[in-house]
């Protein structure tokens, strides 16, 4: 029934036509009145290094990549491509619900191999970049996988896994993964939770540059866990955000995708162009699920266009563009192996450098495990308490879980910032 009598700023008006009898009120307040605050978002690092006036106050929250200069990067690569699509102008039509065919194609090539046997029994869709693929995917298992709908997660993990497979549908599960008196793999918790969950669970691993942590498995722990997910009759499901950023070459991040197809397991893969290609922003990314043979592929493939359809429709084409002529023109893809490369090393050396300066201030604490992480993100191992001093004393921001992220550190303030946590930590 429509409303006789609303209130509106708290006077009363009568709605021409209505009864007085029949009023009803039916707004007191605003519709969304009863909306509960959110708890406050990590994003207090950002704000308290905003506030900060200190010239020399150092950001290692961020998780994108930065220059020696603490700047954000463009890859030259992408610059060219760009360039290329701009001058060509091309129509902005839409693409088809599963994105371009030409990037497509070229990023399962990049993951999976150019000889990979799942190459013609993939199932695969472009995606709103890392996040969005592993949204499909989620979707996907908790609409289609036979078993249990639970997905067992490394602890920690992104911090994004969480919401991402619970808004899916999946119930969230756990297994270990860090160990937090060695600051590395716990590789023996890791396995006994692999065996000890249900027959037929889905696992989700992180194919490398593990995020927090930067602690990834070795190949021979890699072929160990394979195994084991085998001998479990466990489901895969690989999330690859740092292909190349981690090692510097692409083919070595993607071992353990790669591993693990070759033993025999039909996995799915959420892959992002975010960091390697330094895309953030356009939302490039991959969904795909090896299936068993080319039949299999089509029905799979019928239902990802049935799920993504009253999703988003279809993706968006710019960034996509622009991955597709660097993956599909070799000048250009040879140009961006070279500055992934350029971006990883220079992480590995922002790494070197922060230890050497440590060990020069003549800490004795053991701090090999910032060389043997690998990827963005190192965990050093301080607590939250030390890290509230960093920032209160030093200027210098992380999450309070004592994550940096190396990209932050430059040539020039990595001496300010090894004296600091050696204030802290000795
Ligand atoms: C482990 C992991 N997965 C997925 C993502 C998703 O990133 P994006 O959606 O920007 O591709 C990130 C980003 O930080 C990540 O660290």
């Amino acid at each position: 029934m429509l409303p006789a009598i609303r209130i509106i700023g708290g006077r009363r008006f009568a709605v021409k036509g209505a009864s007085a009898l029949n009023a009803t009120v039916v707004r007191s307040a605003s519709t969304w009145a009863n909306v509960p605050q959110g708890p406050p978002a990590i994003l207090g690092i950002t704000e308290a290094f905003k506030a900060d006036t200190f010239d020399k106050k150092i950001n290692l929250g961020v998780g994108a990549y930065r220059d020696n200069a603490g700047k954000p990067y463009v890859l030259p690569s992408v610059r060219a491509a760009e360039d290329k699509i701009v001058a060509a102008r091309l129509n902005k039509e839409y693409a088809g619900i599963t994105g371009l065919p030409e990037f497509t194609k070229a990023a399962a090539e990049l993951a999976y191999g150019k000889d990979s046997s799942a190459l013609d029994r993939l199932a695969i869709t472009q995606s709103i970049s890392g996040t969005g693929a592993l949204r499909i995917g989620g979707a996907f298992l908790a609409r289609f996988y036979p078993g249990a709908k639970n997905i067992y997660i490394p602890t920690p993990s992104w911090a994004n896994h969480g919401a991402v497979f619970t808004d899916s549908g999946l119930k969230v599960e756990k297994y270990r993964y860090y160990n937090k008196d060695t600051i590395g793999l716990d590789f023996e918790g890791m396995i006994a939770d692999i065996k000890a969950a249900p027959k037929g669970s889905i696992f989700l691993f992180h194919a490398c540059a593990h995020n927090p942590t930067g602690v990834d498995p070795t190949q021979e722990q890699w072929k160990e866990i394979s195994k084991a997910v085998a001998d479990a009759g466990h489901f895969s499901f690989f999330d690859m955000a740092y292909q190349g950023f981690a090692s510097g070459d692409t083919n070595k991040d993607a071992f353990a995708v790669r591993h693990f197809v070759e033993q025999g397991h039909n996995i799915c893969l959420a892959q992002s162009f975010a960091k390697n290609m330094g895309l953030y922003g356009e939302r490039v990314g991959a969904f795909s699920i090896v299936c068993e043979n080319a039949e299999e592929k089509k029905r799979v493939d019928s239902q990802i266009k049935i799920l993504v359809r009253p999703l988003y429709s279809n993706p968006p084409i710019h960034g996509a563009r622009i991955a597709s002529e660097i993956l599909n023109t070799p000048a250009l893809y040879t140009q961006w192996l070279g500055e992934v490369k350029e971006m990883a090393d220079r992480i590995i050396t922002m790494r070197a450098l922060l230890k050497d300066n440590l060990e020069k201030l003549g800490s004795q604490h053991d701090w090999s495990h910032i060389t043997s992480q690998i990827g963005m993100f190192a965990y050093t191992g301080l607590t939250p308490e030390q890290m509230d001093v960093l920032a209160k004393e030093s200027s210098v921001y992380a999450t309070r879980d004592g994550r940096i992220s190396v990209a932050g550190i430059t040539t020039a303030n990595v001496g300010r910032l090894a004296e600091s946590i050696f204030k802290v930590k000795g």
